[in-house]
């Protein structure tokens, strides 16, 4: 919860924040200070920044500008499309890397928005030297080896094709030899190591390129995961990649939604679809302008607390599209009326929690944070 003790307000008197149903405010000056706490766990490394999926929900069009400001020169996205609304936004200068590769027929993309490939199979290194060579300049690319997902990357026996056939490489301007950890958020699991070691030989037969395998967690694995490239993720946005311990990260996201009405049950009656909740005596239920429409996952029914200041208000029934309903009943009235605010997501609710209760993860919240929030960049 470092850092939302002291975060800025974000201003509710505009139109818009007072049409919205819910104010998504967003910490910029929290992402940077994670970036910089996560640069600094390495003395030699350079930190880049993972802000694929809108920088993980939070909006790349503004995080990653405020990490560039801050002296992050290396942007990893997901796909082409994200990678070329990165280059609109970042201007010349920073590179851009793309974790999914090359999609057949895209290859001038990466010339026109000076894009870098992730090279993820022995076909994309392929096509890739095809169409250097076709333009007659060896671009730049990363190669992505597999030491454990078995997801994207070259498993260990391609690894071996390609040193196996000193061709394959030349023509090749390679920047990055990476790999991605499987279970980093848990140091005592044998896999890191495993992968680490896997990595290590790897990287040797590529001495000419920058090593990267940290993720968010990887970093706080220590030095050895380091390399020459860190590639944080949902560290920068505020989840603990240090799960079980102290969270290193400042909160970036607050979701705050509005009180529509008040209900005061008296008599023994249900709360919300399939009247899942039954308020048994007297109860106070506040009807709240969220619902699963705006990303709240509908497994919180029942199950999700918001805050009103530190005093807690449990969700009463189901979440359903637009609505949720808490019980408010120990709340102070006049913390409850109509009007004011909620915390979905806050500094006695971070998303960690929120995602606990939700039977999910911290990124799966964010990335699912909605659209119809009025949003405020702090
Ligand atoms: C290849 C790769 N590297 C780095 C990251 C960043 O990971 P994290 O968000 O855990 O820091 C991701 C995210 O999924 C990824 O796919």
């Amino acid at each position: 919860m470092s850092g939302s003790a002291h975060r800025p307000k974000p201003d509710l008197s505009t139109p818009e924040a007072r049409r919205a149903g819910a104010i998504l405010s967003i910490d910029l000056s929290a992402v940077v200070s994670n970036w910089k706490t996560c640069a600094t766990q390495s003395q030699t490394a350079e930190c880049a920044a993972v802000v694929k999926a809108a920088s993980y929900g939070v909006g790349a069009e503004r995080a990653a500008p405020a990490l560039k400001n801050a002296g992050c020169k290396t942007f990893f996205v997901a796909t082409i499309g994200e990678g070329i609304h990165l280059r609109e936004v970042l201007g010349d200068g920073p590179a851009i890397h793309i974790f999914n590769g090359l999609m057949d027929g895209a290859e001038r993309d990466f010339i026109e928005y000076d894009l870098i490939p992730v090279l993820n199979s022995l076909d994309e290194i392929d096509a890739w030297r095809a169409f250097c060579t076709g333009v007659g300049e060896p671009l730049p690319c990363d190669i992505h080896v597999d030491t454990g997902m078995s997801r994207l990357g070259l498993p260990p026996d391609e690894v071996q094709r390609v040193m196996d056939d000193g061709e394959r490489l030349t023509h090749l301007n390679l920047n990055v030899l990476m790999s991605h950890l499987a279970i980093a958020e848990a140091p005592d699991k044998p896999m890191n190591k495993a992968q680490l070691d896997m990595f290590e030989k790897f990287g040797k037969l590529f001495p000419a390129a920058r090593l990267s395998l940290a993720n968010s967690s990887g970093i706080f694995l220590g030095p050895e995961f380091h390399y020459d490239v860190l590639r944080p993720g949902a560290a920068l946005y505020g989840v603990n990649p240090t799960p079980g311990r102290p969270n290193p990260m400042a909160q970036v996201v607050r979701l705050q939604a509005k009180i529509l009405q008040l209900r005061t049950i008296d008599t023994p009656q249900s709360v919300g679809y399939g009247a899942t909740y039954r308020a048994q005596g007297p109860t106070r239920i506040a009807t709240v302008a969220v619902g699963y429409a705006d990303g709240l996952s509908r497994h919180l029914s029942n199950a999700g607390v918001a805050y009103i200041g530190d005093h807690e208000a449990p969700i009463a029934g189901r979440v359903s599209m637009d609505l949720i309903t808490l019980d408010v009943s120990g709340v102070p009235e006049e913390l409850s009326r109509p009007g004011m605010l909620v915390d979905l997501i806050g500094p006695n609710n971070p998303v960690d929690v929120v995602a606990e209760k939700a039977g999910t993860i911290g990124y799966e919240v964010l990335t699912s944070l909605g659209a119809r929030y009025h949003r405020v960049y702090l």
